[in-house]
C-alpha cells in the first residue's frame, strides 16, 4: 500500500506545533513572505499532485465527505497554485463553482489550461490577487480549501478571519499543511557519512522559517484564534518506498534544487558536494535515476466550521 492513513478528531489531536512560528506577523528577510517562492515551484506543485496522487485523493475525498451534507455551491481555493485542489473539488462537487485565488500569474495560467482540458472552465474561475492585501469580493462561501498556502502569507491570521467573515454560517474551511518537510533519501547514501538529509534539512528548514514564520506550525489553534470552530483534524502519512511513479525522481530533483536555492551557504561543504552530485542529472548519483528513493512525511488537514 502506497499511502497509509490515520485519523483523529479534535478531541484527541496531538500538538503538531514545533514552536517554529508565531501567529500572524513577521516577514523576516524577504519582505512579503508570500513572494518568496523557489524557482520551479509550479512544476513542483504539478509533480506533487502526480507523485502524491494517493494523498491528494484521500485528502480531497475526506473533505468532500465532510462538506457533502452542506451541498456546497460556492468554493474558494485560497492560494490555489496550479489548481490541484480547485480542480479536484470542482470534480467532487459537480454543481459548485470554485474561485481559485493566487498571486502568481503563471500558476493561474496553468490552472486555467487544465480547467479547460478537463471541461471545468465554466465552473472554475481563476482570480489573481494578493491575499495579504485587500481581498477581492469572494463571498459568500460554503467551503474554503487552503493547501500549503497559509504559511506563505505575511498574516495568515488575518486571512483566516477574512475567510470566516465571507463564509455562510455552517460553512467550512479545510487547511492542509505539514509539520515537517518531506524526506526522500535513505540515511546512508554510501558517502561514508550517513545522515545527509538530516544535516541539510536542519539549517535549510530554519532558513525557511525565518522567511515564513508559520511554516510547520499547528493550524488548529490559529483557526480557533481567528474565530473558526475546529471540528476535526486528520494526519495523512505519506510513505512511498521506491515509488513506481515515473516522475518520482524528477520530483525529488526539483525538491532538492530548492535546497540549493539561496541557502547553499548554510550547508557544510561536504554535504554541498553530495547535494551537487545528487543534482547532477548526468552523474551516477543523480536523483533522477536513483533506485533508493523513499518519499515519506505527513500532511495534516484541519477542518473547521463557521458557527
Ligand atoms: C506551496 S504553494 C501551494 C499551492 C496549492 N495550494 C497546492 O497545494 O498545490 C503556495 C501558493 O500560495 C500562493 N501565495 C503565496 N502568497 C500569496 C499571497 N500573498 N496571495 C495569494 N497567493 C499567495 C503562491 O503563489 C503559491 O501558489
Amino acid at each position: 500500500m502506497l499511502l497509509t492513513q490515520g485519523s483523529s478528531t479534535v478531541d484527541d489531536m496531538t500538538d503538531h506545533d514545533h514552536g517554529k512560528g508565531q501567529a500572524g506577523h513577521g516577514n523576516a528577510g524577504h519582505g512579503n513572505a508570500g513572494h518568496w517562492l523557489p524557482d520551479g515551484m509550479n512544476d513542483l506543485l504539478e509533480l506533487d499532485a502526480e507523485v502524491l496522487h494517493g494523498y491528494w485523493t484521500a485528502a480531497l475525498d475526506w473533505v468532500r465527505d465532510a462538506a457533502a451534507p452542506l451541498s456546497p455551491a460556492r468554493l474558494l481555493d485560497l492560494g490555489a497554485g496550479t489548481g490541484t485542489g480547485a480542480l479536484g473539488l470542482a470534480e467532487r462537487f459537480p454543481a459548485a463553482t470554485v474561485t481559485a485565488v493566487d498571486v502568481e500569474h503563471d500558476a493561474l495560467e496553468r490552472l486555467r489550461g487544465k480547467a479547460k482540458e478537463r471541461g471545468l472552465a465554466d465552473r472554475v474561475h481563476a482570480v489573481e490577487a494578493d491575499l495579504d492585501a485587500t481581498w477581492p469580493d469572494l463571498g459568500p462561501l460554503d467551503l474554503t480549501w487552503a493547501s500549503m498556502s497559509l504559511h506563505h502569507l505575511a498574516d495568515p491570521g488575518a486571512a483566516l478571519r477574512e475567510a470566516l467573515a465571507i463564509t455562510r454560517p455552517g460553512g467550512l474551511i479545510a487547511v492542509a499543511e505539514f509539520p515537517e518537510p518531506l524526506r526522500f533519501l535513505p540515511d546512508d547514501l554510501g558517502t561514508g557519512l550517513p545522515g545527509f538529509e538530516d544535516r541539510v534539512l536542519g539549517p535549510v528548514n530554519a532558513a525557511h522559517v525565518e522567511v515564513m514564520p508559520t511554516l510547520g506550525s499547528a493550524w488548529a489553534p490559529r483557526l480557533a484564534e481567528a474565530g473558526w470552530n475546529v471540528t476535526a483534524e486528520r494526519a495523512f502519512p505519506i510513505d512511498l518506498d521506491r515509488p513506481a511513479h515515473p516522475d518520482a525522481g524528477r520530483y525529488a530533483q526539483l525538491w532538492f534544487a530548492r535546497l540549493s536555492h539561496g541557502f547553499a551557504d548554510r550547508i557544510e561543504p561536504g554535504d554541498r558536494a553530495t547535494l551537487a552530485a545528487l543534482l547532477d542529472e548526468r552523474g551516477p548519483h543523480s536523483l533522477l535515476h536513483r533506485a533508493d528513493l523513499h518519499i515519506r512525511g505527513t500532511r495534516i488537514v484541519t477542518l473547521a466550521r463557521r458557527d
